[in-house]
């Protein structure tokens, strides 16, 4: 087990764990995972498809509906513990306190709302801004979020922008009540690299300007090492290895983490990225037999155990993984 919450951090989640049943057996897809996300910081959680990403940030926001589901464990946001509070309470800190971004604004925004009324919503219905100050409201905020001409703009519908305008329209729209924090899933995935450059680059600026703390969802370890400041690597639904970034890039332990390396370096070598392209294909591990689990084990290890790299403080490595489950399985 780990230590207790952090409460100095914005989010410190111990011990988490959710599965899913159904008929067919029961799916471990977050095993005991922990983490923080610090004031101001960006904290990325990095793996392939499947590894259990979302399912970590959006299970405590109550955001995944499965008759079969179950979770344990702590997530404490400033204070409370978001797995004890009432379906009530925790739509109050969603969308207000927390903000979300996913990675197909198309399929986030209302096609038939103008972008400037979509903008205002939230903050108009929380009482935060008056009816009569919508439309000004709404103009700062796409002039925040870098979209030209916003006074036009304002009265446009989602299909008049293009991509990268989606995307800065729902980041606007997640920003529009002023959150402590903002999860952000995959969020440059659809977009083609040079508007994910941006996008990426609009995020770390809202960071710094609005003290915002991101919680960043993503399979690119590119996108982790360039935007984050510590991060964790699952696979399997565990954490495999965590540290800062820094420690992260100049010195990967677990062999996990190296192949994701090595994925992104001869991805990025083989050819230009295209648009919509994942730089680690979903389960290139599985399907080339993983290095560090054998064969025959099963694919949901039921306890995952984290150790301190030797004179890194704040590197930790999954050490149950690393000596081919020597401690064999819970
Ligand atoms: N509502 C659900 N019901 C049943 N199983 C689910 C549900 N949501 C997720 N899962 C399963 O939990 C595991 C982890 O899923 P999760 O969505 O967290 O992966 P991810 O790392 O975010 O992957 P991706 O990069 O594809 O988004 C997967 O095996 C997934 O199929
Ligand atoms: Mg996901």
């Amino acid at each position: 087990m780990e230590r207790t919450a952090d409460p100095s951090a914005l989010l410190s989640v111990r011990n988490l764990s959710v599965s899913f049943s159904d008929a067919t057996g029961t799916l471990h897809a977050v095993d005991n995972v922990s983490f923080d996300v610090r004031d101001g910081e960006v904290f990325g959680i990095v793996g392939e498809s499947g590894s259990g990403k979302t399912v970590s940030l959006m299970s405590i926001m109550g955001m995944i509906e499965s008759s079969g589901m179950k979770i344990s464990g702590e997530a404490l946001f400033r204070g409370r513990d978001l797995l004890r509070l009432s379906p009530a309470e925790l739509s109050k800190i969603r969308g207000r306190e927390i903000g979300f971004v996913f990675q197909n604004p198309l399929s986030s925004l209302n096609p038939v709302m103008k972008i400037g009324a979509q903008i205002a919503e939230a903050p108009v219905f929380h009482g935060l801004i008056g009816r009569r100050q919508a439309k000004e409201f709404a103009i700062h905020m796409l002039e925040l979020v870098g979209i030209e001409n916003p006074e036009k703009r304002v009265n446009d519908y989602p299909h008049q922008f293009s991509g990268g305008m989606r995307q800065r329209a729902m980041i606007a729209i997640a920003i529009s009540c002023n959150p402590k924090l903002l999860i952000c899933d995959e969020p440059t995935t659809a977009l083609d690299v040079t508007v994910e450059q941006k996008i990426l680059e609009l995020l770390l600026g809202l960071r710094d300007s609005r003290k915002i703390s991101i919680a960043l969802i993503t399979h690119d370890l590119t996108v982790a090492m360039n935007c984050a400041d510590r991060i964790s690597v699952m696979y399997g639904g565990a954490v495999m290895e965590r540290g800062s970034a820094a420690q992260i890039l100049r010195n990967p332990l677990h062999p996990y983490t190296r192949e994701l390396f090595a994925a992104d370096l001869e991805n990025s070598r083989r050819r230009g990225r295209e648009e919509g392209e994942a730089l680690v294909s979903g389960s290139f591990l599985r399907r080339e037999g993983c290095p560090f689990v054998p064969a025959d084990a099963p694919p949901f290890v039921s306890r995952s155990f984290l150790v301190p790299a030797d004179g890194e403080p704040g590197h930790e490595v999954n050490r149950l993984h690393l000596d081919s489950f020597a401690g064999g399985f819970a």
